[in-house]
C-alpha cells in the first residue's frame, strides 16, 4: 500500500528518535514520520541496529532515512530496514556537513547524479519498500532551475516515485549545517517549476514552513510538505494535521493528557535503559509560546539534571 506524503514530519539528527516520534504519534496518526539519517557506515560496520528500531504497534507511517554513497552498502542497508518493516528507505543527497562530505555523501552528491541513480537503483533492487530521495534545490552557485533539473533528469528511474526538496542551496565550503538551514534564501519557486517539469514525480516541498496554513498554501502547487523545526519546536502545531490535511478525525488529545501520557511513556523507558535526558529534551516546546512555558521549561531542565520525574511530573503537568 502507497503511503501519502501530504504531511511529514523531516529527519533531524538528535531530534527525530524513537521517542520524539512516539511524542508525535499522541498527536498525529497521518502525519509521515523520518527518522534521523542513520549512515551504512554505522549499520554496517558499527552494527548500530539501536538506532534502526521502531515501534512497529505505534509509529507506521514511518520511513527510514539513510546516508552512504557506495550503492553495495546502501543496497545491504535498504535490505535491512526493508526486512525491518519500515513504509519507505529515504536516502539523503541534502546534508551538507563536512564530516558527511569527508564520507562523500550528503548534498555534495548532487554534483554526481549517475552515482545517485545507481545508488537508488541497487536499493531498490533488494526492496520493495519504495526507495525516496531528499535533496537540495542546487550546490555552491548553481540555485538556478536549470541545475535541479538536470541534476533529477540525470537520477529518475521508474522505481523513484517520490522527492523530497529542501528548497534552499547547500552551501559546501564555509558554512555550518546550521547556517546552511538559515543563510542560503528559501526558493520555493524552483521547487514549484520542478514540479510543473516533472509532473508525474511526487514532490514534496520542504524548508521555513511554519504551520498547517502555510502547508495547505504549498499543498495547492505541490503535493507534499516537509517540516522539521517548526513541530519540533512547537509539536502541538501538528494537532490537526489529520484533519486539515487529510480530511480524518483528529485524535484530538489536549496538551495535559498529551503530557501525562508523554510522561509515562519517559517512565517506562527508564526500565528500557533511556535515562530522562534522552526522553525529556522532546517536550521543551510543548506549552511554547503560553503563560507558564519558561516556568515549564526550567522544570524540564531541573528534572533532567536531579533525573527524578516523579518528584516533578505532577508540577509539570499543572503547568501545561
Ligand atoms: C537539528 C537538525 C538535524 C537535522 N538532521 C537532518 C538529517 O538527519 N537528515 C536530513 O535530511 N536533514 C536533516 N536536517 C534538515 C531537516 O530535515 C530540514 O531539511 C531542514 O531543517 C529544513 O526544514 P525546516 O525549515 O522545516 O526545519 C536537520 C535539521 C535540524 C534542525
Amino acid at each position: 500500500m502507497s503511503i501519502s506524503h501530504k504531511f511529514c514530519i523531516a529527519p533531524m539528527m538528535q531530534c527525530t528518535d524513537i521517542h520524539d516520534r512516539f511524542l508525535f504519534r499522541l498527536i498525529t496518526k497521518k502525519a509521515l514520520l523520518y527518522t534521523e539519517m542513520v549512515t551504512t557506515g554505522a549499520i554496517i560496520h558499527g552494527r548500530c541496529y539501536e538506532q534502526l528500531k521502531f515501534n512497529n504497534d505505534i509509529e507506521h507511517p514511518v520511513a527510514v532515512q539513510l546516508g552512504g554513497s557506495d550503492p553495495h552498502e546502501l543496497a545491504e542497508c535498504a535490505k535491512i530496514c526493508g526486512s525491518l518493516g519500515y513504509d519507505e528507505i529515504n536516502l539523503n543527497i541534502g546534508c551538507p556537513s563536512e564530516r558527511v562530505q569527508k564520507g562523500s555523501f550528503g548534498a555534495c552528491l548532487m554534483q554526481d547524479p549517475e552515482l545517485v541513480k545507481d545508488c537508488i537503483v541497487s536499493m531498490q533492487e533488494v526492496t520493495t519498500t519504495p526507495v525516496t530521495v531528499k535533496c537540495r534545490i542546487g550546490v555552491n552557485d548553481r540555485d538556478d532551475i536549470d541545475f535541479l533539473n538536470n541534476f533529477v533528469s540525470k537520477i529518475l528511474t521508474p522505481s523513484l516515485k517520490t522527492l523530497i526538496v529542501h528548497a534552499r542551496v547547500a552551501i559546501l565550503k564555509g558554512l555550518t549545517p546550521r547556517q546552511n538551514r538559515q543563510i542560503p534564501p528559501l526558493k520555493y519557486d524552483n521547487v514549484y517549476q520542478l514540479k510543473d517539469e516533472f509532473p508525474d514525480l511526487e514532490i514534496v516541498i520542504n524548508g521555513g514552513i511554519k504551520n498547517i496554513d502555510e502547508s495547505l498554501d504549498h499543498l495547492k502547487i505541490v503535493d507534499g510538505v516537509m517540516l522539521g523545526r517548526s513541530p519540533y519546536d512547537n509539536p502541538m502545531i501538528v494537532n490537526n494535521v489529520d484533519s486539515k490535511i487529510f480530511h480524518e478525525v483528529d485524535i484530538g488529545l489536549d496538551r495535559k493528557s498529551i503530557l501525562k501520557a508523554y510522561l509515562k511513556y519517559c517512565l517506562e523507558q527508564i526500565e528500557n535503559g533511556y535515562p530522562l535526558s534522552r526522553t525529556l529534551k522532546h517536550i521543551f516546546g510543548l506549552n511554547r509560546g503560553l503563560k507558564n512555558a519558561k516556568a515549564y521549561r526550567s522544570l524540564i531542565l531541573e528534572t533532567m539534571q536531579k533525573n527524578n520525574l516523579k518528584a516533578t511530573q505532577d508540577d509539570l503537568i499543572a503547568l501545561v
